[in-house]
C-alpha cells in the first residue's frame, strides 16, 4: 500500500547499517521516502513508484566483485536527481563509465576532512570554515570518474570525495552524510531535496488525514480489534483507528497484575472516559499471578506470561464477534526489508508481532496504521491527535511488566511494595525535571531482605535497586549520572514512604554487559 499523493523519494538499499538514518534525515525535512532493497527494485517498480529523486545507499559489497548488487539501469534514465552514497557512489561511477579499484592504501575509515573545489547547489552552506568533517567507511575507491562528472570536494584519501554531473543532476559522495559524525550532513540532504523540487509536504496533519482515509478504505464496515497496552504505539494506533472508524473498533486491555501503580485505571479512564472507545478491560490478574506462583526462573516467567497473554487476548477478542481485523502498532523499522548478503534467501524480512502470531491463529487480517512511521513520528502523530504529553513521552515498559523487575519469585506483597517504590522514584525524577533526559527508569525489588534500624527498632525488609539509563534504541545503554543529593533524597523518601523496604541501591551497570531490565 504505497502512498501516491506525496512527492516521493526512493532510497535503494545496498545493505548499509545506516540506511535508516538517511530516511530519518529526509523525514525530518518533511519529505516522504521509502527504503527498498536493491533486488526488489526493477524498471517496473520504478515506474509504479514514480520517485521524484533517488538515493543509492552505502553497503558492504565491493562493486568489483562479480554479481555484486546493482540498481536497474532505469535509475539513470528516469530524468530525476540521483545521489549515490559510498557504495552507491561507486556503483554509480561503475555503471556510468567510471572506474572503481580496491584498497592499495586508499581505504578510509572514520573521520576525515573534505575541502571544496568549485561550487555546487548540493553544497550550499558547506565549507564555511574551508573544510567539512565527514565520516568515511570505504575499502574501494573511485579511480576514474564517469564522463560528465566533475570534482567538487576532495579528502586526503578520496580525490573524488564529492562529484557531480550537474547537467543530469547526478551527485556522488564517498562519505556518509547521514551519520552524526558528519555534523553538517543534514544540510546536504536538505539541499538535495530542494534541488529535486520537494516542497516538504510530509506533515503529520497530512499524514493523519491520509491514514484515516486508508484505514476506512481497507476496513470498510468490518469490526476491528486492537490490543491496547497503554504504551505509545498502541495508544496512538487506537486513537487514530477510532477517529477513522469509530465504534467499529474495540480495544482489549489486559490487566495481568504486573502493571505499575494506577496504570490500569489510567488507561481505562482515558480511553473509555475521554475517548469513549469501546474497551474490554480484561481483569486477568488472578490467572497470571496464579500461574506465576512459585516460579523463579526468568525464562519460565516470560514464557508463562507470553502464552497466557495470547490465550487471554484471544478469549476476550472472541467476545467482540465477527471482527475481521486485528490492529497493531507496528512501526517502520520493523517492516523495512533488510538486505542480507550471506547464505539463505537473499532478503530477510523482519516481521513484528505485538501479539505473537495472533492474526494467523484467529484468522484475522492486519491493520497497521503506523507502519510507515519512525518512533519520533509516532509521537508527533500522537500530539497531532491530541494525546496527552504524559502518554506520548512515557518511558518504554516491557510486555512482561513488573515480573522482570521482581527477580526470583513473584508474590503479591512484593509487587505492591515494588509499585509504591517505583511511584516514589518516578515522582522524584519528574520533580527534578529529569524524566525526559532518561530513556527508562524503574525500581527492581531484590529477592533479599536486609537488617536495618528505624526509630529504636530493628527492621528486616527488602532491598531495592534503582535503575535509570540513557539510550537511543534500547540496544545499548548507559546508567544515568544522578547527583548524590538526588540519590540520597530518593533513598530517604522510598524508605520513609514505602513500608517493606529498608535499603536502596543504585544500579550503575551499562548495557552491555548488563541488560536494562533485571531479568
Ligand atoms: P533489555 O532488558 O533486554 O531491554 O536490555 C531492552 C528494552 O526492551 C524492553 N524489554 C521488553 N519489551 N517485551 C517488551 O515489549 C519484553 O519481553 C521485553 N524485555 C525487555 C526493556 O524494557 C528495554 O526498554
Amino acid at each position: 500500500m504505497t502512498d501516491t499523493s506525496h512527492a516521493r523519494l526512493l532510497i535503494i538499499d545496498f545493505g548499509s547499517q545506516v540506511t535508516q538514518l538517511i530516511a530519518r534525515r529526509l523525514r525530518e525535512a518533511n519529505v516522504y521516502c521509502e527504503i527498498h532493497p536493491f533486488n526488489k527494485v526493477d524498471a517496473a517498480f520504478l515506474e509504479g513508484f514514480a520517485p521524484k529523486a533517488i538515493i543509492l545507499s552505502g553497503g558492504p559489497a565491493s562493486v568489483i566483485d562479480e554479481g555484486s548488487p546493482r540498481p536497474p539501469e532505469a535509475v539513470f534514465t528516469l530524468g530525476v536527481p540521483v545521489l549515490g552514497i559510498c557504495y552507491g557512489q561507486q556503483v554509480m561511477m561503475q555503471m556510468l563509465g567510471g572506474k572503481v579499484e580496491s584498497g592499495h592504501g586508499t581505504a578510509e575509515f572514520g573521520r576525515a576532512f573534505v575541502t571544496p573545489k568549485g561550487t555546487l547547489p548540493l553544497l550550499d552552506g558547506w565549507f564555511a570554515d574551508d573544510k567539512e568533517q565527514v565520516w568515511m567507511s570505504h575499502g574501494d575507491h573511485v579511480s576514474e570518474i564517469a564522463p560528465g562528472f566533475e570534482v567538487y570536494g576532495t579528502s586526503p584519501n578520496a580525490p573524488f570525495a564529492i562529484t557531480a554531473d550537474t547537467a543530469r543532476n547526478f551527485f556522488a559522495v564517498q562519505f556518509h552524510p547521514e551519520v552524526h559524525h558528519t555534523p553538517n550532513g543534514a544540510l546536504l540532504y536538505e539541499n538535495f531535496i530542494k534541488l529535486a523540487g520537494f516542497t516538504g509536504d510530509w506533515t503529520m496533519g497530512a499524514y493523519r488525514e491520509e491514514a484515516i482515509r486508508k484505514i476506512r478504505e481497507q476496513v470498510g464496515d468490518a469490526k476491528v480489534i486492537c490490543g491496547l497496552s497503554g504504551g505509545v504505539d498502541s495508544s496512538v494506533a487506537a486513537v487514530l483507528l477510532h477517529e477513522a472508524i469509530g465504534d467499529q473498533l474495540t480495544c482489549v486491555f489486559v490487566d495481568n497484575g504486573l502493571l505499575r501503580q494506577n496504570e490500569a485505571e489510567d488507561v481505562v479512564k482515558m480511553f473509555r472516559g475521554e475517548y469513549h472507545m469501546p474497551l474490554i478491560h480484561a481483569d486477568e490478574r488472578e490467572l497470571f499471578l496464579g500461574e506465576l506462583d512459585g516460579q523463579s526462573d526468568p525464562e519460565t516467567k516470560r514464557k508463562i506470561i507470553g502464552k497466557l497473554f495470547i490465550d487471554v487476548f484471544q478469549k476476550h477478542a472472541a467476545e467482540v464477534g465477527g471482527a475481521k481485523f486485528l490492529a497493531q502498532g507496528t512501526l517502520y523499522p520493523d517492516v523495512i526489508e533488510s538486505v542480507s548478503f550471506s547464505g539463505g534467501p537473499s532478503v530477510t524480512i523482519k516481521s513484528h508481532h505485538n501479539v505473537g502470531g495472533l492474526p494467523e491463529k484467529m484468522g484475522l487480517k492486519l491493520v497497521e496504521p503506523l507502519r510507515e512511521l519512525f518512533k519520533d513520528e509516532v509521537r508527533a502523530l500522537g500530539r497531532e491527535l491530541g494525546l496527552p504529553a504524559s502518554f506520548i513521552g512515557r518511558h518504554p515498559f516491557p510486555g512482561p511488566g513488573l515480573a522482570i523487575r521482581c527477580p526470583g519469585e513473584i508474590t503479591r506483597p512484593k509487587l505492591e511494595i515494588l509499585r509504591k517504590a517505583d511511584a516514589v522514584y518516578i515522582d522524584q525524577i519528574r520533580k527534578h525535571g529529569l524524566y525526559d533526559d532518561i530513556w527508562q527508569a524503574f525500581v527492581a525489588i531484590l529477592p533479599v531482605r536486609t537488617v536495618g534500624v528505624m526509630g529504636d527498632g530493628r527492621t528486616y525488609d527488602f532491598a531495592c535497586a534503582l535503575r535509570a539509563v540513557t539510550s537511543v534504541d534500547g540496544m545499548t545503554a548507559d546508567y544515568y549520572p544522578f547527583t548524590h543529593e538526588f540519590l540520597g533524597e530518593t533513598a530517604t523518601r522510598i524508605i520513609n514512604e514505602v513500608e517493606g523496604i529498608n535499603r536502596v541501591t543504585y544500579d550503575i551497570t551499562s548495557k552491555p554487559p548488563g541488560t536494562i531490565e533485571w531479568e
